[in-house]
Parts: structure tokens; sequence; C-alpha cells
């Protein structure tokens, strides 16, 4: 029987400052399976996530199916809004959250990567990170700064991490996003743009397949996960709607776990799916296939 083992990999979950979302459950999921787990946390929420790590308030959240605690390699400092610290405003680049967390660019992460791990040295990358200054908005009514913030840290981000990640990743390596329905169907309430960024998160993940499939040999996929109750996705303000149409019209009806999405991203991550890139793979139990539900 094939069983998923990531033993002698090391992986990067990009987007976890708590253990509500989905990046914290597949970081622990990848170490499960054996791989050695960094994670990126965005730098307003950081100084809060390595209190309660340190606390132990994350101790239930980071037990491991063999009883141990999970352990991260690194926690690095990452605003995704930014590739270089040339971009970086000067009043980020001071304000007290970032002004001590070094290089917090998505190349400054890479640099730090290379020289901590070398080349070759990245088998995982998972981008789990999303953000809409203005997602409370509808579409109709977001300024086009909040919408363009939107695609810039929830999709070029994702474009400009496997670029500068590609030389360093293994061959046969993985990289996973993850996204929505959103993009393909009209959601009530998912505003500010969040549409048109997992649209192109999408899009890009087929692109990014074929380049940096051709180019590193790598895999690119993508999870559309449904909905969720994560800190990011309750602030959006309609979680649990989202998740009560689910329950009365998904084919499947119970809750979805973060567990059920950070099971399908270690298999991702396996030498099981080296078949798979260029795809979205909806975990969200079966509600995309709907059209009209009875009873
Ligand atoms: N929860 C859901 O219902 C749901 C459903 C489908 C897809 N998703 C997607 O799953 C991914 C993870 O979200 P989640 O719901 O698990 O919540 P989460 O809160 O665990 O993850 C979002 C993360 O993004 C980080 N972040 C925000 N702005 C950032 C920036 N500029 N740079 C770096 N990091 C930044 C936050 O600190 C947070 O850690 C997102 O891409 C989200 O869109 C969520």
């Amino acid at each position: 029987m094939p069983s998923i083992d990531l033993r002698g990999k090391r992986a990067l979950v990009a987007g976890v400052s708590d253990a509500t979302g989905f990046g914290f459950a597949i970081a622990r999921d990848l170490a499960d399976c054996g791989a050695k787990v960094s994670v990126a946390s965005w730098p307003p929420a950081m100084g809060i996530f390595e209190t309660m790590l340190k606390r132990g308030k994350f101790d239930e959240d980071r037990r491991l199916s063999n009883g141990q605690l999970l352990e991260f390699e690194r926690v690095f400092a990452l605003d995704a809004a930014y590739d270089t610290m040339e971009d970086v405003p000067e009043e980020v680049r001071t304000s007290k959250r970032y002004a001590d967390r070094g290089d917090f660019t998505i190349q400054g992460m890479v640099d730090q990567w290379k020289k901590e791990f070398g080349e070759g040295s990245l088998d995982i990358l998972v981008h789990s990170l999303a953000n809409g200054p203005e997602v409370a908005k509808d579409v109709i009514d977001t300024s086009r700064k909040g919408y363009l913030a939107a695609l810039s840290v929830s999709a070029y981000s994702m474009v400009s991490m496997v670029s500068r990640f590609g030389p360093l990743m293994s061959k046969g390596a993985s990289a996973i996003s993850l996204t929505y329905l959103g993009s393909q169907q009209v959601i009530h309430g998912y505003g500010g743009g969040m549409n048109a960024a997992k649209a192109a998160l999408e899009s890009d993940t087929k692109y990014l397949a074929y380049q940096a499939g051709r180019r590193y040999g790598i895999r690119v996929n993508t999870i559309s996960a449904g909905p969720y109750a994560s800190r990011a996705a309750s602030a959006t303000g309609h979680i649990q709607e989202y998740v009560e149409h689910y329950e009365q019209h998904a084919p499947l009806r119970e809750r979805l776990t973060q567990e059920e999405v950070s099971a399908v991203a270690a298999f991702l991550a396996s030498p099981l799916a080296s078949g798979i890139t260029g795809s979205t793979i909806y975990v969200d139990k079966g509600f995309h296939a709907m059209g009209m539900s009875y009873g």
C-alpha cells in the first residue's frame, strides 16, 4: 500500500501566523510525513505568533501522530507584497513591526534560505497566504488600489516565489497554493478583487507548471478549498454563512476540516503525485460540482 513518505525532504510553508489556518495544518502534516518544515510569517502578525508559540499556546495543534511536537526548522519574516527591499516604502521599513525583521521580502527569504540550506534544497513550497485590504467591499465598489493590492499579495507573490525559489528547488519538487471557488463562480460577499486574484492564481498555476516544469522539473498545483473559519476567512465577515450554505448544498454535508485540506497538500507534495501538475484540485466536499441541490 502506498503511503506518504516525506523523509529527507525540506519544506517551506509561507502564510503561517497562527494555528487556525490551512498553512499550520499543512506544516504539521508535512512534518508528520517526515519532512523538515520551515514557515514564513507576516511581520504584523509574527510577534504574537512567536509569543504564543513560546508560551505553548499551540502545543496541542503541534502534536504529531508519534506524540512529539512539531518543531519549525526556521521561522522567516515575510511580507509577500514586496520582492526586494527597494520596493518597501520607508514608513513600512521603519515601522515598529518591521524594523527589526531584517530583509522580509520574497528575495530576502530566498537569499536566507540559500545561505542556510544551499541549492537544490527546497523540495516543497506551500503558498498559503492571501490579503485583500478591501475584501469587505463588493468588487463593484473596490478601488483600483485595493484591487491591485489583492492581486499583488494573493497572486503575483506565487509567481515571484516560484521564479525566485525555482533555482533552489530539487528536481521533482512540488509547489502548492490555496485558492477558492470565488475565482470561477460568483460567491456573495467575496470582495475586494479576491475573485480576480484567485482566478489569476489558478491560471498562473498552469503557466508556472509548464514553465517551471520545463526549466526546473518541478510541479505546480493549487488546492481549491471549501470554506473554513480560519482567522483570515473570519475577517471577510461571511465565513459562517458560507460554511452553513455548504452544509446545506454540498454533496457531502459535514463541515470541511483543516486536516482534509492538509492531507491533500501532503499527497501533492509527495512522489505519489509525480504525475500531477498544472491542476486545481477541489477539496470542498464536492460543492463546486453543484448547480442546484434539493433537500
Ligand atoms: N479559509 C477558507 O475558507 C479558505 C478557502 C479557500 C482558500 N483559502 C485560502 O487558503 C490560504 C490560507 O488562508 P487561511 O484561510 O488558512 O487563513 P490564514 O489566516 O491561516 O492564512 C492567511 C495568512 O496570510 C498571511 N498574510 C496576509 N498578508 C500577507 C502578506 N502581505 N505577506 C505574507 N503573509 C501575509 C496572514 O498573516 C496569514 O498567516 C489563503 O490563500 C486563502 O485564500 C481559504
